[in-house]
């Protein structure tokens, strides 16, 4: 059992926003109008056809403006957690939704970027952009026109934070995994590196069990939505 001043460090990813009706990578085929998502999400696909990538990330933009889809239940529990816990509480995200800062979440380390910001490659400024982009967007700080990408990070690319991250993952005294198929690296050994520390307690929740399940000490199988909210209040009652 952890003391409620211990450090928390969360790992979600796409299942935590699936009942929010985000299409996660690796369910129901993971194809994108035929094509794998490791086939568009490249800095190669980009240099080979910047409209198909740009369609990519403006279609899933656009479903974050649509009042439809919120944040669920999951999401709202853990900024529960992170405003009420008295001890740290670190939200890495594989995701590039803005699904947990809607939830009110305040801080959320985005390690694959995020999907309303865009990065500039003439000046490397990212900045806000909540509508499309295409080869006439004009970067709002150095006024470079088709030079805007979005400002996420694709397969052959380094994940963000990793400093903070590795920092964290040794001093955390629980390490919980949301809705993550493990498959993925470095997120994906995030759980050994944590168990080689020693340290922490880890669980995984997930719909079903992720490719890295036999390293956790404990696993809860079903919808996140339902069972975050049941372990957020679980550890917020021992805080009294
Ligand atoms: N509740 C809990 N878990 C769920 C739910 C749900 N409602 N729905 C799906 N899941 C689980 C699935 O069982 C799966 O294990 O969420 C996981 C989603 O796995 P992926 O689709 O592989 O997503 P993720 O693990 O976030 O992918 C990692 O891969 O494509 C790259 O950069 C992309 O960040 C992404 C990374």
């Amino acid at each position: 059992m952890i003391e409620p001043e211990a450090p928390i460090l969360i790992l979600t990813g796409a299942g935590i926003s699936a009942e929010s009706g985000l299409a996660t990578f690796r369910g129901g085929g993971g194809l994108w109008e035929g094509h794998r998502v490791e086939d568009v999400a490249t800095p190669e696909a980009f240099a080979r056809n910047p409209a198909l990538v740009q369609r990519f990330y403006n279609l899933r933009r656009a479903q974050l403006r649509d009042p439809a889809i919120r944040p669920n239940a999951a999401h709202r529990a853990l900024a529960k957690l992170e405003a009420t816990w008295p001890g740290p509480v670190t939200l890495v995200t594989q995701n590039i939704d803005d699904l947990h800062e809607r939830a009110g979440h305040r801080d959320v380390v985005h390690m694959h970027g995020a999907l309303n910001q865009a990065a500039c490659t003439a000046c490397d400024a990212e900045t806000s952009w909540l509508g499309d982009l295409d080869e006439s967007s004009r970067c709002p700080a150095c006024a470079a026109v088709g030079a805007l990408r979005p400002a996420v990070v694709w397969f052959g690319e380094i994940p963000q934070h990793l400093d903070r991250i590795a920092r964290e993952l040794a001093a955390c005294e629980l390490f919980v995994a949301i809705g993550t198929s493990g498959v993925v690296y470095p997120a994906a050994g995030f759980v050994a590196e944590v168990r080689a520390h020693g340290l922490a307690h880890t669980l995984e929740i997930n719909l079903e069990p992720s490719s890295v399940h036999s390293v956790f000490h404990e696993g809860r199988q079903g919808a996140a939505s339902t069972l975050v909210p049941a372990w957020v209040d679980e550890l917020l009652a021992r805080v009294g």
